[in-house]
């Protein structure tokens, strides 16, 4: 048991939980003022915020050289999304775990929620965006329009992804095959008669 006086000391000594608080959120709100651009004045350029312990990445997305500096813990999905605005890339598990994040890299289907941003240094990044244009459509794009190959469209740009990037590595020719390729691509909606139906119909006009 302490007696009265230590317990002045130990009061002393030890600061209140709430000024604890009090304090730590002063200091955070600095810190987060520090990051903040300083108001642009009048025609002058808008200031960038500073990332702490950003690094330099260079590599290319859809056709395009893009040059940023990027926290190193920074996925390839929220560079895209966050960094770039480039929003046709879609989350959904952020685990590796239901294929929406599809993209190419290289050539090569990865799931962008599990690839850091860093690690496309100098390499090519392909998304939904890049593949198509609304007026002249990937023939993946038309064949999941001509088959009905969605409900909502969460998973879609990650089928599509994924289903180019089968045919290129070539998969068997039954419907069990290309569904064990797709295998890593989940769709809630439950549209996989539609989806196998388009991949089959660029897969035999191919
Ligand atoms: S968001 Fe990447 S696999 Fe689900
Ligand atoms: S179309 Fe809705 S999740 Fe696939």
């Amino acid at each position: 048991m302490m007696d009265s006086n230590e317990k002045k000391d130990w009061t002393k000594k030890n600061v209140s939980r709430r000024t604890f608080l009090t304090h730590m959120g002063l200091a955070g709100a600095a810190a987060a003022a520090g990051n903040l651009p300083a108001k642009a004045e009048e025609g002058e350029p808008e200031k960038k915020p500073v990332i702490p312990g950003a690094i330099p990445l260079s590599f290319v997305v859809n056709k395009q050289r893009r040059d940023l500096k990027v926290d190193p813990r920074t996925t390839l999905l929220d560079c895209l999304r966050e960094n770039l605005n480039i929003t046709g890339t879609k989350k959904g598990c952020d685990h590796g775990q239901c294929g929406a994040c599809t993209v190419h890299l290289d050539g090569r289907r990865i799931n962008s929620c599990l690839t850091l941003a860093i690690m496309c240094q100098d390499q090519e990044v392909t998304t939904i965006d890049g593949l198509g244009t609304p007026e002249k459509l990937h023939p993946m794009q038309k064949a999941f329009v001509d088959c009905d190959a969605y409900q909502c469209g969460y998973c879609t740009s990650g089928q599509i992804m994924s289903a180019t990037a089968l045919l290129k590595e070539g998969c068997g020719k039954s419907d069990a095959d290309i569904r064990e390729a797709m295998s890593g691509n989940i769709c809630r909606c439950g549209a996989y008669q539609n989806i196998l139906a388009a991949i089959k119909q660029v897969r035999d006009a191919g």
